[in-house]
């Protein structure tokens, strides 16, 4: 693999990352989540999943995501637009602590495309939940 080019499964697994690291990351993260004064109440009040569906849907995410075993049959973008409340710096908190939990689970090659990948679906999350054509459509002087 050549350091520009997206890492294929393989390529995980060859950096360790199998279905056990990846339970033990999501189970790291959630719990660290489950007592965040800026995360935890977005679980404890909004979720419509219960913790353990909640947990077994991230693992099946990861896996999806990570070693392409398309376990995962949710609809990430409609579970983020539904959330009242939630703010852009909300994101960036969620990706500091997520990076200690993939720190703290996976081997250091890993990290960074683990973390590469969680960047880009929170940039996208975060066009769908912040998105305003209306503003837009003003801003650019769209409308007549
Ligand atoms: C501000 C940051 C975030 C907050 C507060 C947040 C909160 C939540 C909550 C409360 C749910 C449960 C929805 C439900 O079952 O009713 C959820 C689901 C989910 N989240 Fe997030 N999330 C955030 C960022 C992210 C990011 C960055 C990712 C991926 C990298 C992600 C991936 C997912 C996935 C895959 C689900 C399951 C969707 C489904 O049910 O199909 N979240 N999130």
């Amino acid at each position: 693999m050549t350091s520009a080019a997206d890492p294929t499964a393989e390529d995980f697994a060859n950096m360790g990352i199998d279905e056990v690291v990846i339970r033990k990351f999501v189970l790291h993260f959630y719990d660290v989540v489950h007592d965040d004064e800026i995360l935890g109440h977005y679980f404890h009040n909004q979720m419509s999943a219960t913790w353990d569906e909640h947990l077994d849907k991230m693992c099946n995410f990861w896996s999806a995501i990570l070693l392409k075993t398309h376990r995962f049959n949710g609809r990430p973008m409609p579970a983020h637009t539904k959330l009242t409340g939630l703010q852009q710096s909300d994101f960036l908190h969620w990706l500091k602590t997520f990076e200690k939990s993939i720190k703290h689970c996976c081997t250091s090659e890993a990290v960074p495309h683990i973390m590469k990948k969680a960047h880009m679906i929170a940039n996208s999350l975060q066009y769908g939940v912040f998105y305003k054509p209306e503003i837009m459509g003003s801003k650019l002087n769209l409308k007549n």
